[in-house]
């Protein structure tokens, strides 16, 4: 069954490749290959190769950018969406895309669930938010499985920028006042095939379970790494001056997904050792 995955050269997209390779035919494309952004290129291309199902990876990921770039933010996390909608409508493929724990504000007490209303606090969510509205007005056939904290093998992210600094001797500190649950990318690409094999259509969350502020989160790293003299101070949000407001509070309640698929996503703290085994493994 051939299964194409947009924005395939990202952290997450690079995951999925691999690992809906050895029982898919799976066909990867990125800048320049595929522009989401350009309807009629990316409506032939995809008639062109007639997948039974489209990964959507393909997005512009620079939270603080986003407020500077809402133009750029809109047209690839709304309009690309919305133009590979309509592709796959034409060659009757279902479009799983990806979204964010970024399109809630943050105010509840109590982890998000799908039908939860969304309120986004910065240009980032609310782009990804009206990418999902598009998509759920196409009429094309789709899964929207809303994610958080990503980091993976392939793609810069919190878990190595961390321990950059613990290695280079620097003081670190981290935000203490954001909760949500980080999520390793292989964990999220085995859901999504779950959900897909499954049948599943709708909107999802799959996030590692349990939950943590970006401290505790730094602290764990710290210590799974047996690096335990080094200092982590907790600090306010306020104090990192970044011009992107995040939630405050952005658990997704999986529950949705754990029915459906019959299955448990692993806790944040296992998925981390899980990266460092895969990450020692691949070295
Ligand atoms: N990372 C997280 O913590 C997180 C959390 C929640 C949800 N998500 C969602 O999960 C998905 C994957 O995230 P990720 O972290 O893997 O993102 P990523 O590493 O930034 O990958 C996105 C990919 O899309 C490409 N891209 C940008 N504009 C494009 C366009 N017009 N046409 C085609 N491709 C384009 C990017 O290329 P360039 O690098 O050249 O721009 C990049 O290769 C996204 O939908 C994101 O919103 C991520």
């Amino acid at each position: 069954m051939r299964v194409l995955v947009a924005g395939a050269k990202g952290m997450l997209g690079r995951d999925l490749v691999e690992i809906f390779s050895p029982c898919y035919e799976v066909t990867g494309w990125d800048l320049p290959d595929l522009d989401i952004t350009r309807a009629e290129e990316t409506r032939g291309k995809i008639a062109g190769l007639r997948p039974r199902f489209i990964i959507n990876c393909a997005a512009y990921t620079d939270v603080d950018g986003c407020e500077s770039r809402a133009d750029l933010a809109l047209a690839v996390n709304a309009e690309g969406v919305r133009n590979l909608a309509a592709a796959a409508l034409a060659v009757r493929a279902r479009l799983v895309h990806l979204s964010t724990d970024y399109v809630f504000d943050g105010a509840s007490r109590t982890p998000y669930r799908p039908d939860d209303p969304p309120s986004p606090l910065n240009a980032y969510g609310r782009s990804k938010l009206q990418g999902e509205m598009l998509l759920r007005a196409s009429g094309a056939d789709h899964l929207i499985v809303r994610t958080a904290w990503l980091y993976g093998p392939r793609g810069k992210n919190f878990v190595e920028a961390i321990l950059r600094q613990a290695e280079a001797g620097r003081g670190l500190r981290v935000v203490n006042d954001q909760k949500g649950s980080p999520t390793f990318t292989r964990d999220l690409s085995g859901a999504i095939r779950d959900l897909l094999e499954a049948g599943a259509g709708g909107t999802f969350h799959v996030t590692n379970a349990g939950a943590c502020t970006w401290f505790e989160f730094a602290r764990e790293i710290v210590q799974q790494q047996e690096m335990n003299a080094v200092k982590i101070q907790p600090i306010p949000s306020e104090e990192l001056g970044r011009s992107a407001k995040r939630p405050a509070f952005s658990v997704l309640d999986c529950s949705r997904y754990e029915t459906t698929c019959g299955k448990k996503m692993r806790s944040w703290k296992e998925g981390l050792r899980e990266y460092f085994l895969f990450r020692g493994n691949t070295a």
